[in-house]
């Protein structure tokens, strides 16, 4: 038996992504974004457009994916009503949102300086992306993001996550933390009540109310 609902949210459940890229001033911003998908070496980035990271993303061209793990869940939290843009609008201001020029400090996480790109890497992801922009088109209508599609140029990962004598990610060993309708899970578990979720009113799950 199904019922039709008129679905609120549509966020079913994607990693977390860490996008580190530069600013005009050469400093780095690290912004938190889940609507992101893979095919071959190449993948989407669905970003506000008017979010410091598209800004960025349109002059700079490049930028680094990090892919925290579970375990990161507080850090990333900590960012999640940051922005890099000293230009925020009313309405984030009322949801909680503000400019925090230093999101590496403010997270708690560690910068390490591309190899081949000038965004940067964080130390704490098993995972880190460096990688090119392919194209940046406006997504849907009236979404206010772009779908930006970028190529992956070099991967550094964690030497534990590392199938042995292959180049593979061991499935078992990588706990990539997911956000499901705004809260987060890792290893299929909430793992702590999401700052995002409460700025726009994401119901909770119901054994954690
Ligand atoms: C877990 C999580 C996932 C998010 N996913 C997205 C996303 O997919 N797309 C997006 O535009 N913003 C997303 N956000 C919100 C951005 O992080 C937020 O707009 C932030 O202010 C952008 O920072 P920036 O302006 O410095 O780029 C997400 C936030 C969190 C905490």
């Amino acid at each position: 038996m199904h019922r039709v609902v008129d679905l609120e949210v549509l966020y079913f459940g994607t990693p977390v992504v860490l996008i580190g890229t530069r600013n005009p001033d050469g400093t780095a911003n690290l912004a938190p974004m889940s609507s992101a998908w893979w095919l071959g070496d190449q993948c989407m980035l669905g970003m506000g457009t008017r979010s410091q990271t598209s800004r960025n993303l349109a002059r700079e061209r490049e930028c680094v994916l990090n892919l925290p793990s579970a375990d990161l869940v507080e850090a990333v939290d900590r960012l999640a009503l940051l922005t890099g843009s000293p230009e925020t609008t009313p309405h984030r201001v009322e949801k909680g949102y503000r400019y925090e020029p230093d999101k590496f400090g403010a997270a708690g996480l560690s910068q390490v300086p591309g190899e081949v790109v000038a965004a940067p890497r964080v130390a704490e992801c098993p995972i880190q992306l460096e990688c090119e922009l392919v194209s940046a088109v406006p997504f849907g209508a009236g979404t206010g993001a772009t779908a930006h599609t970028v190529r992956v140029l070099r991967a550094h990962v964690a030497d534990e996550l590392i199938t042995p004598g292959t180049d593979h990610i061991d499935q078992l060993r990588w706990d990539p933390l997911i956000m499901k309708f705004c809260e987060f899970f890792g290893g299929g578990t909430q793992l702590f009540p999401s700052r995002l979720a409460e700025a726009w009113q994401i119901p909770r799950p119901a054994t954690s109310r």
